[in-house]
C-alpha cells in the first residue's frame, strides 16, 4: 500500500509535472474501489445531492449529510487524501460558522482538507479557515451553488473580460491562503494561464488538460448517473447497464424457480430433518 499523500506531495507533483488524479466518492465501497485504483485524492462532493439523494441540484444538501458520507469515505479509503466539500449555507453566513463547519470535517471524519466555492467574495472565509490550521481547496469558474446567479450550469470565462474575472478569483483564492484550487468548466486556455501563474496545485473539472490534475464525478466516470452529462465528462464504464442487467437476470431466475439452487441453501445437521418432521407431525 503506497504511503498516504499530504499537501506537500501535491506541491512536489506540480513541480515535477506529475498529474494529480482526483475523483469524487460518497460511500464506503466506492472509496475502497478508488483506493485500490490508486487515486491521489478524493472529494466528498456536495454533488452527492444529485448522485446519491436524487435532488435536482446541490442546494438542499446540509452539513450532517456531508459528515455521514465523509465518515464512510474515510473508512473506505484510510490511505487516501480526502477532502470534504462545504455545502451551501455552511460558510456564507458568518466566519464563525465557516470555521466550525470546516472543523467538523477534520474532527468527525478525519478529512485532510475542505473545499469551498467562490473567489474574491469568499476571501474572508478562506482566511479564517486557513487561520484555524485547515488545508483549503478553492473552487472557481462554474460554481454550482451559485448557478442561479450565473444563469444555470454554464461554462465560465469564455470571453476575454469574463476570463479575466476567473483569473482574479483564482489569484484571490491563492492570496487568501488556499493551498489548492479547483477550476470548473472554463476554456483550456484560461486553465493553462491560471496553472502557469499560480504556485498552488490547480485541479481541473472541465478546465482542460494543462492543469496539474483532473477531477471527475465518480458517478459520471463509471456510468452510474444518467440524468444529465456535462461536456467535460468521459464515461469509463457503464455501471448502470451492468446493474440493470444483473437485476433483470435475478428477476427472471426467481420467476422461473431457478434461484436459489442447492448451493445457495443451508443444510440441516445430520439426523435433524427426520426429528424435525416427526416433531411437527406431533404438534
Ligand atoms: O460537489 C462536487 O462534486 C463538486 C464538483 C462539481 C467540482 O464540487
Amino acid at each position: 500500500m503506497p504511503k498516504k499523500k499530504c499537501i506537500l506531495d501535491f506541491y512536489e507533483m506540480k513541480k515535477r509535472g506529475e498529474k494529480i488524479t482526483f475523483l469524487t466518492a460518497y460511500d464506503f465501497p466506492t472509496a475502497q474501489f478508488a483506493e485500490a485504483a490508486g487515486l491521489d485524492m478524493l472529494l466528498v462532493g456536495d454533488s452527492l445531492g444529485m448522485c446519491v439523494y436524487g435532488y435536482p441540484g446541490t442546494i438542499p444538501v446540509v452539513m450532517d449529510q456531508m459528515i455521514y458520507h465523509a465518515e464512510a469515505v474515510r473508512r473506505g479509503a484510510p490511505h487516501t487524501f480526502v477532502i470534504g466539500d462545504m455545502p451551501f449555507m455552511s460558510y456564507q453566513s458568518s466566519l464563525e460558522k465557516a470555521v466550525e463547519n470546516a472543523g467538523r470535517f477534520l474532527k468527525e471524519c478525519s478529512c485532510d482538507a475542505i473545499k469551498l466555492e467562490g473567489g474574491v467574495r469568499v476571501v474572508p472565509q478562506i482566511k479564517a479557515i486557513v487561520d484555524a490550521g485547515i488545508v483549503v481547496m478553492g473552487h472557481v469558474g462554474l460554481t454550482p451553488q451559485s448557478s442561479g446567479q450565473l444563469g444555470g450550469h454554464k461554462a465560465q470565462g469564455r470571453t476575454a473580460e469574463t476570463a479575466k474575472l476567473v483569473v482574479e478569483d483564482a489569484l484571490a483564492v491563492q492570496e487568501a491562503g488556499a493551498q489548492m484550487i479547483l477550476l470548473e468548466a472554463i476554456p483550456p486556455e484560461v486553465g493553462k494561464y491560471i496553472t502557469d501563474n499560480l504556485d498552488i496545485p490547480v485541479l481541473s473539472i472541465g478546465a482542460g488538460s494543462y492543469c496539474d490534475g483532473q477531477l471527475l464525478i465518480v458517478s459520471d466516470a463509471i456510468g452510474q448517473f444518467k440524468a444529465f452529462t456535462p461536456k467535460f465528462v468521459k464515461q469509463y464504464s457503464n455501471v448502470s447497464e451492468v446493474a440493470i442487467n444483473a437485476m433483470k437476470a435475478y428477476v427472471a431466475e426467481v420467476k422461473a424457480g431457478e434461484f436459489p439452487k442447492t448451493e445457495h441453501c443451508y443444510t440441516m445437521i445430520a439426523g435433524e430433518e427426520e426429528k424435525f418432521l416427526k416433531m411437527m407431525k406431533n404438534t
